[in-house]
């Protein structure tokens, strides 16, 4: 049966003290929880304390981002064995932000991705329309492209070490939720595409979190959707008791 995630993206918050703070309170308030994989995502510079204040406890810790080569001149960027010589095994990838205020596009993130995979680390694989799209009525196409040109190219065994998050950009820190409806109408879609690009097994066992504006008020209602099996949160992960309000929901 496909895993149910609770992954918090904290985006570039938190500072070193900050972020001690929060994760033990998250600690208390989510370290138990049995429903749902915990996920949080620290900044860089705060991964390294994260995994040790979370040593012991039932929560995993992932980066926002990596590049894609192995080291080498690229002045400011982090690696992927740079990350695993910290115990960091799992990366979010393709963030709306990164594919908007950084440039990433689908080839780069095709390659951020193997190289992920190459270091057998999990990769949070996000993707979403914008609302020109959606009003357009080409969300569809759109959200199947970035997946052919990001994500489909990979070995079907690779599967196992992928999650991915449905984000709409019209709804990321808007405060504007898509419905449970349209949620669940994309995660099918998304999951009938993975179904004809692999097969019906690797769909069904693949876990697709749901992205954009997920607080405790409306969680329980999009996670209680047959294909969302869990959300990454942003706003909402910044404050331990409204995390863990979005975690109990599962
Ligand atoms: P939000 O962010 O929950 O603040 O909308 C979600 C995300 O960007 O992953």
């Amino acid at each position: 049966m496909r895993k149910k995630i609770i992954a918090g993206n904290w985006k570039m918050n938190k500072n070193l003290i900050e972020t001690g703070a929060l994760l033990s309170d998250l600690k208390s308030k989510v370290g138990n929880v049995q429903a749902a994989e915990i996920i949080v995502a620290p900044t860089f510079t705060n991964l390294h304390k994260a995994t040790e204040e979370l040593k012991g406890a039932d929560i995993t810790v992932a980066a926002q981002n990596m590049h894609q080569a192995e080291n080498g001149a690229y002045t400011g960027e982090i690696s992927a064995d740079m990350l695993k010589s910290i115990d960091i095994n799992t990366v979010i990838l393709g963030h709306s932000e990164r594919r908007a205020y950084f440039g990433e596009t689908d080839e780069l993130l095709a390659q951020k991705v193997d190289t992920a995979l190459k270091h057998n680390m999990t990769v949070i694989f996000c993707f979403g329309e914008e609302l020109q799209d959606r009003k357009s009525n080409n969300h569809f196409s759109l959200v199947e492209n970035q997946l052919k040109n990001g994500i489909f190219h990979v070995d079907p065994s690779a599967w196992k070490n992928i999650i991915l998050a449905y984000e709409p950009v019209w709804a990321i820190g808007t405060g504007e939720t898509a419905s449970p409806e349209q949620a669940q109408e994309m995660h099918a879609f998304i999951r009938n595409a993975i179904g004809k690009a692999y097969n019906q097994e690797i769909a069904d066992e693949v876990s697709i979190l749901y992205g954009g504006s997920v607080k405790p008020n409306n969680a329980e209602e999009i996670f209680a959707k047959p294909d969302v099996d869990g959300g990454l949160i942003g706003g909402a992960a910044l404050d331990a008791e409204s995390f863990a309000a979005i975690a109990n929901a599962i």
